[in-house]
């Protein structure tokens, strides 16, 4: 593998590989098998991705250098381009990168850079879906017509636009539920299949990924109020409790706006999957490493 750009970057094979390898990372531990340089460059905020790529590339044997927007040339009007090109020829051989911008982390792959994204702006974060994907694998042991729903802030989410994609090309059917203000058009047309009551998508559903409200992306006010969000959206008690009942889990990509998406004392309910996303976050970083040329 050259680059993770996109869930389109992968088949099934690869995933397949990607899952045995975590499995077995998290089993027997992460092999110190590699050597090389990695810059990570964050140029959002960012707590797990960026701690779990550098403890999953650090326990491979690989050394990494983190890079971030403030303090560096970008500032100055340095293009991203030509910040891989100089990193390039100092000896950094692959780059994670974070970016607030849309779809720019392609032309640059296609160009010869060897990337992982990290999240760009609204469009795709391939690992996080495959941290998702290998969490519901595990808890329910198959992926093949599973039913998963994404809750909330669809418009503006890069999680549910590489979830959508890799939980379908693994079989699963995928739905989702949010406020009409931060629903995209043409849902369906994607192979989704759209709730507008939560309560109707979480009897559907077996599993349900609850989405950040992602604030400082949207251009204008998109909920009334957080307490209307989360009486609407949000993970109550009362549909913590029935999910419960049912044997049935959910998970967030983090970070969690407590109170909005998820009720503060649901976050690590029985029944959530949080922890266990984030536990699995470096094991599948480093499959994914593991398996770049
Ligand atoms: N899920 C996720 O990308 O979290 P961070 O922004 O903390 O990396």
């Amino acid at each position: 593998m050259r680059r993770l750009v996109s869930v389109d970057d992968l088949t099934a094979d690869a995933v397949a590989e990607i899952f045995r390898l975590t499995a077995l990372f998290k089993r027997e531990g992460v092999p110190k098998s590699r050597r090389g340089d990695w810059a990570l460059l964050f140029l959002e905020p960012s707590t797990r991705t960026r701690l779990s790529f550098e403890k999953a590339l650090k326990a491979l044997g690989f050394e990494t250098y983190l890079f971030g927007a403030q303090g560096s040339s970008l500032k100055k009007g340095e293009s991203l381009e030509d910040t891989l090109v100089t990193l390039s020829a100092q000896g950094f051989e692959w780059f994670v990168v974070r970016t607030p911008q849309n779809g720019v982390l392609k032309p640059l792959a296609e160009k010869g850079f060897k990337i992982v994204n990290a999240g760009d702006g609204t469009n795709e974060h391939p690992t996080q879906a495959l941290i998702d994907a290998f969490t519901l694998k595990e808890v329910f042991g198959h992926l093949r017509d599973l039913k998963v729903l994404f809750v909330g802030d669809l418009t503006y989410s890069r999680v549910f636009r590489s979830g959508y994609k890799l939980l379908r090309k693994l079989g699963a059917a995928v739905g989702a539920a949010g406020p009409r203000s931060m629903r995209p058009p043409a849902l369906k047309e994607l192979g989704v299949k759209v709730f507008s009551s939560l309560d109707e998508g979480l009897s559907w559903c077996d599993a349900a990924v609850f989405l950040r409200v992602q604030r400082e992306r949207q251009h204008r006010p998109l909920m009334t109020s957080e307490r209307d969000y989360l009486a609407l959206f949000g993970l109550t008690p009362e549909r913590a409790e029935y999910l419960r009942s049912r044997g049935k889990y959910y998970l967030h990509p983090g970070p969690v706006n407590r109170g909005v998406e998820i009720a503060a004392a649901e976050v690590y309910g029985k029944n959530s999957l949080i922890k266990r996303q984030v536990e699995n976050g470096p094991f599948v970083r480093a499959s994914v490493a593991h398996l770049m040329e």
